[in-house]
């Protein structure tokens, strides 16, 4: 039978390089915060109840985050460094035998393929552990390799630490380590404060070992990138680029095209179909699906929110949390502010705002409307300039229109009230009442019209800088 395998993320950091109140592994690259994308990778090689993280620096914060992941928590109250994070789950990791990976909350490209080969190499040398290794032209802020002449890791020396002719060496430690369990506990006591931060570095494990007469092999990685630890918001910059182009590349692959791809911004949960046209600088967040054949226009922004096969968006329009169903048509320029449902084939035109509003089968609201809080039937026209009115000052109410309702231009739907179905109102009404099924409702004064008045004004002997204000 297989060793148990433990995985150990520290999480517990404040992450001082990034000039931050934030802990560092909730800013997010990519969509997901550092911590989800570690937690992630973790979950690809064992269940929730074998990861543990270290939390201390807004622990409730970054426990919140992950609650949905089924991980479990050790806290470190005081950051006294990696080693004694690592320590400070040993009550309830300890007696479970095999091997102990520990991850850094702040290396978040880290492939599961890659520390399967982590856990594969110690295991079958039998080695006290493995660390991963990589080369790089600049391995400034890095913890340096030693090795012997055996290839072996004999240490490993932190930046501050480190001599001139060791911070010359260009290999670099990525914090990813697999540990035989019993070793690792028995050790990791031996870790001392001298060095000049006066940190447990859990680094130091590798020197103890080799002091023991125990060995510690490198797993040299040769894509340095997926080794990247974040500890400014520049190398934050960095991974955030490296994640969506490659969530780019994968949605292209998988035969979406996308117009300018360095251009957009694709987070890595959402979803796309097949022969979805995706034009430059859109912004797909969150957890937003979008059908195939669809077409998102430019700079146009979809936030958490469903959008079914077929749909046409066209440019600069603004979609959060909402639902549009298939065949249907918005933007340019309409903003579907929060919680709305758009059914099959309804249209939204430029300017219009929908806010907790359901629009039904067929029915258009093509040009200059604010539609909140409303429930809308089937095949209704919205003409330009109409608003519902949701608002006293107090509190919300709702609109509701019935199918093939006629809402003429610039009405205004003073909330609550009813438009019954097939009625018509008339151009800038303004509705109060219930409106019956079939009926017009005319809300507005009547027109007068003065014969000749404009030309007896124009043919009036007062010059016209003597009249009063201008105003009729
Ligand atoms: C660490 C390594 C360094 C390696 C680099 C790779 C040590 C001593 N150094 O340096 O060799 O090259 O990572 O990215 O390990 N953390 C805690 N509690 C603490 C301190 C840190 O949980 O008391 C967590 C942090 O939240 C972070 C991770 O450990 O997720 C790494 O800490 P960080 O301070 O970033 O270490 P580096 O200086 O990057
Ligand atoms: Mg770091």
């Amino acid at each position: 039978m297989e060793s148990p395998l433990t995985i150990v993320i520290l999480a517990a950091g404040l992450g001082t390089r990034m000039k931050s109140r934030k802990a560092k592994v909730l800013h997010e690259a990519g969509g997901k915060t550092l911590a989800e994308h570690v937690v992630d990778t973790a979950l690809e090689l064992t269940a929730p109840g074998s990861i543990y993280v270290v939390v201390g620096h807004q622990a409730a914060e970054v426990r919140d985050t992950l609650a949905s992941r089924g991980v479990q928590f050790a806290e470190q109250t005081e950051q006294k460094g990696t080693g004694h994070a690592v320590l400070c789950c040993e009550s309830v990791v300890r007696e479970r035998a095999g091997r102990v990976v520990v991850l850094y909350g702040d290396v978040p490209l880290l492939k599961a393929s890659t520390l399967r080969k982590l856990i594969e190499l110690q295991t079958s040398s039998g080695a006290a552990a493995a660390a991963i290794s990589t080369f790089l032209d600049d391995p400034t802020g890095y913890g340096r390799i030693l090795r012997n002449e055996r290839g072996e890791v004999v240490a490993v020396v932190e930046e501050k630490a480190a001599t001139a002719e060791q911070r010359r060496i260009r290999e670099i430690n990525a914090g990813i380590y697999c540990f035989d369990a019993p070793l690792l506990w028995k050790h990791l006591h031996d870790l001392r404060p001298d060095n000049p931060a006066r940190e447990l570095y859990l680094t130091d494990t590798v020197e103890i070992l080799n002091r023991e007469g125990h060995s510690v092999l490198p797993l040299v990685v040769d894509d340095s990138s997926e080794l990247l630890g974040i500890n400014t918001r520049i190398e934050l910059a960095a991974v955030d680029r490296i994640l969506r182009q490659e969530k780019v590349r994968q949605l292209m692959l998988d035969g979406v095209t996308i117009e300018r791809p360095e251009t957009v911004t694709i987070d890595s949960q959402v979803q796309i179909g097949m022969d979805t046209v995706v034009e430059a600088f859109t912004r797909i967040l969150g957890n937003s699906r979008i059908g195939a054949g669809c077409h998102i226009g430019a700079f146009s922004i979809v936030n958490h929110s469903t959008v079914e096969d077929g749909v046409l968006v066209l440019p600069y329009t603004l979609i959060n949390t909402s639902h549009v169903e298939t065949g249907a048509q918005v933007g340019p320029y309409a903003r579907l502010r929060m919680e709305n449902y758009v059914e099959a084939g309804a249209h939204i035109g430029n300017f219009v705002e929908l806010k907790k509003t359901r629009l039904g089968k067929g029915s258009k609201a093509s040009h200059l409307a604010y539609l909140g809080d409303s429930v809308i039937g089937e095949k209704v026209n919205i003409g330009a300039g109409a608003i519902t009115c949701n608002y006293d000052g107090k509190k919300k109410s709702q609109t509701r229109i019935g199918n093939g309702a006629f809402v003429g231009s610039n009405s205004t739907l003073v909330a609550p009230v009813e438009i019954g179905e097939g009625s018509y109102l008339a151009a800038g009404s303004v509705i109060t009442h219930t409106v019956p099924p079939d009926a017009l409702a005319v809300a507005r004064s009547r027109q007068v019209n003065k014969e000749d008045w404009a030309r007896h004004r124009r043919e009036s002997t007062v010059p016209a800088s003597n009249t009063s204000s201008g105003n009729l």
